[in-house]
């Protein structure tokens, strides 16, 4: 079956919409299933417009493409664990970097035979195999560091941005040579450094800020896939490239604002690299000694208290609490407390993290509170249950100007009447500083897996407590 240009274009129209009502029901957790739902349906329409196009030749390829990616995409998702999600869209986002060199050079391998090459297209394919290869080094450095194949340390060395200028600028003369002349030599020179360049990008950038980078990435994938749109001439790809391009940048540019950070240098420079060397006080809280508590303890407070508020963090997907924090809401509000959830942008290993857990928890939107919403009833609050959050809590980031968080907008957990920190040791955070809010007189840390306090909880709520 074929169907006309002008059907596949009415497809692509009603594919696009639903790209577009896909972003906007991400925007939240209460319409996000909603908005995969409608992402799904446009992608379907868009893989069969394209498959009945007429410009198919032979399905034989596709067919076994469209196969080995389905078995691949659904062990993986079926597999991936929540807190790996970030390095499986680092993976995935290098296909599409790389997806966009292969179709460049095929494109510029078949024209070139053809004789029907001209500036124009080899000014779209050197953009394409620019973008695309520099996703794809980029992404595989990145993919690497947050697996923890190679270290997430920031790799810094001397006259390492006059590098990243020099490989820059040679690349874009590269790409201005090969438009004027089409020469196999700059195509390939272009395609070695763009290569060269998504690494040397990406590896002066601390663990710390890879979430910017993963989505400065995303929004690089969108630009390549742009570009293979405007090399394959397909509308649709253009404009869901440019969709994924701007919301990815959207989305750099709000987590730089959550974490303090100005976006160039993120990606220029490292986590915290400016520090003025002050004196630090996370030495002289050391010394201070740090409270632990029971379950019990907690409980005694908690169901007598007016507000309750709770701060989740990377500590309860790892636990997977969040369906016993359900329960300890519900029982705490059994007894006319108010129960709260207090989300920082930067909770957890990806944006959205926390909500995605809490949603799956069923807990309902209203009690889900941004840390501009909550900050004003942190001093209001009777208790504060930080689960397996750290950073997120931690006022170095705004006393210890030494701190590599110092200048991250914070939690006011600190100003609740009880805190308690619910952890399994004293080691710290992702990034790897010490807690000040552990050594306040008005704080006590439970030891063990999140899950097992919580539960332990419930236990104590349902038994009467104290
Ligand atoms: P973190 O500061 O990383 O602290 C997590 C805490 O959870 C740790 O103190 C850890 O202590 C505890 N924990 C781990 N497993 C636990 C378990 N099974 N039970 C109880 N506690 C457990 O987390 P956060 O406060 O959510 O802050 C996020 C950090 O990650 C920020 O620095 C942010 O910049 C960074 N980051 C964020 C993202 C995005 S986009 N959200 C992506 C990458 C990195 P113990 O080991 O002692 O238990």
């Amino acid at each position: 079956m074929e169907i006309s240009a002008n059907t596949q274009a009415i497809a692509y129209l009603i594919s696009a919409i639903l790209f577009i009502l896909a972003l906007k029901g991400l925007t939240h957790p209460a319409s996000a299933r909603r908005g995969n739902y409608l992402g799904m349906a446009g992608m379907a329409i868009a893989i069969l417009a394209t498959l009945f196009s007429q410009e198919v030749q032979s399905y034989g390829f596709i067919l076994v493409g469209v196969i080995a990616g389905a078995v691949i995409g659904t062990v993986l998702a079926a597999r991936v664990q929540m807190t790996a999600m970030p390095q499986l869209v680092a993976a995935l986002h290098s296909f599409v970097g790389m997806a966009a060199v292969l179709v460049a050079i095929g494109t510029y391998l078949n024209h070139d035979a053809a004789g029907t090459l001209n500036p124009v297209m080899m000014g779209e394919l050197s953009a394409g195999i620019i973008i695309g290869a520099i996703t794809f080094s980029g992404s595989v450095v990145a993919f690497a560091k947050l697996q923890g194949l190679v270290s997430g340390a920031p790799v810094k060395f001397k006259g390492q941005h006059a590098l990243n200028a020099a490989i820059a600028i040679t690349t874009v003369l590269l790409g201005v040579h090969f438009g004027m002349t089409g020469s196999m030599t700059s195509l390939v020179l272009i395609t070695l450094l763009s290569f060269v360049l998504g690494f040397t990008l990406i590896i002066p950038i601390g663990g710390a800020d890879m979430p910017v980078i993963i989505s400065m990435l995303n929004s690089y994938s969108g630009w390549a896939a742009a570009a293979t749109g405007f090399t394959l001439g397909n509308l649709l790809l253009i404009i869901v490239g440019a969709l994924v391009g701007f919301s990815g940048a959207i989305l750099s540019f709000i987590m730089c604002r959550a974490m303090n950070r100005s976006i160039i240098n993120v990606v220029f420079g490292g986590f915290g690299s400016e520090s003025d060397g002050a004196p630090s006080a996370v030495g002289v809280a050391a010394e201070k000694g740090v409270k632990s508590a029971s379950v019990e303890d907690a409980i005694y407070w908690m169901e007598d208290a007016n507000k309750v508020i709770i701060v989740p963090g990377y500590g309860m997907a790892v636990a997977q609490a969040q369906h016993a924090l359900k329960e300890v809401l519900e029982l705490l509000e059994e007894r006319d407390v108010t129960v709260k959830f207090a989300i920082h942008p930067v909770a957890g290993r990806m944006p959205g993290h926390m909500n995605v857990l809490l949603a799956e928890a069923d807990i309902p939107y209203d009690h889900v509170l941004e840390m501009d919403e909550i900050n004003p009833e942190f001093p209001t609050s009777d208790v504060t249950l930080v689960v397996g959050a750290n950073d997120v809590v931690n006022p170095a980031a705004r006393s210890d100007s030494s701190s590599p968080i110092y200048g991250m907008p914070i939690l006011d957990a600190a100003k609740s009447k009880q805190v308690y920190f619910l952890k399994r040791s004293m080691n710290p955070g992702y990034s790897g500083v010490d807690n000040l809010l552990f050594y306040q007189d008005n704080t006590s840390l439970i030891f063990g897996d999140a899950k097992d306090t919580i539960e332990g909880m419930v236990t104590a709520l349902k038994g009467g407590g104290h």
